[in-house]
């Protein structure tokens, strides 16, 4: 079970310290979320934010969720300030191929990122180039949203894909995670949480990360049996 906070809900006006605050808590990665105002209707930070933040949390993963219309132009500048895995969404299309590629080149972990009204179907291609498929819990370009119940049945079916096809991609949702919703997608099959309000808007983040962890662990349905 990875437990992943995203600095979205973080304070910004002290990004270095709240990520020492996850890094503290016991969190396993850290979510970074990207918006460019044109994939999604808003906008959060690039790869300067991102490289500033890598020194104070050297021992997390960071997973870098790139919701922006030319992710293109962007991979090399995430990688070099310290990405260790970036997602890239479905909705791309004909670019996702060469995108996959291209962040394989760079040496990192590739995630692919499925929104609430894409049909699953759409991943089936690509799951065997893949280290991570995101789920989409919500509609992306804001935190604090309500979890899609709706989504459910799409984590169990990518969760039976991988057991079928003896693929070992992590499962990963995204979007109105909490002490609640982890249970039901601990159940589905997911195995990695990102959790912004529900971690970072806590005043003991080290405890929300550990009752979250022992939810999830507790509804797991049989991850035992995956090699991740
Ligand atoms: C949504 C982002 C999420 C967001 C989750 O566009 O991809 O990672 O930060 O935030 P919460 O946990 O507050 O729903
Ligand atoms: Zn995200």
């Amino acid at each position: 079970m990875i437990i992943a906070p995203s600095l979205l809900a973080a304070d910004f006006t002290r990004l270095g310290k709240e990520a020492e605050r996850a890094e503290r808590a016991g969190a396993d990665w850290l979510h970074l979320d990207i918006m460019d105002g044109q994939f999604v209707p808003n906008i959060s930070f690039g790869p300067d934010v991102v490289a500033a933040v890598r020194p104070h949390a050297k021992k997390l993963f960071f997973d870098v969720h790139l919701m922006c219309g030319k992710p293109e132009i962007l991979l090399e500048p995430f990688a070099k300030a310290g990405a260790d895995q970036i997602i890239i969404h479905v909705e791309l299309h004909q670019q996702v191929t060469p995108l996959i590629w291209k962040i394989k080149s760079l040496g990192k972990k590739v995630g692919l990122a499925i929104n609430p009204p894409t049909s699953i179907a759409e991943v089936q291609p690509y799951l065997d180039k893949i280290d991570l498929l995101l789920v989409m819990t919500v509609n992306p370009g804001f935190g604090g949203q309500s979890f899609i119940h709706e989504c459910l049945p799409k984590i169990q079916q990518a969760d039976a894909w991988r057991r079928e096809k003896k693929l070992n991609y992590r499962l990963e949702v995204d979007g109105g995670i909490n002490n609640a919703t982890v249970a039901e997608c601990a159940r589905a099959g997911a195995d990695t949480f990102v959790a912004g309000t529900a971690l970072f808007r806590q005043h003991n983040m080290g405890a929300a990360v550990k009752k979250m962890r022992k939810i999830a662990h507790d509804n797991d349905p049989g991850l035992a049996d995956l090699k991740l």
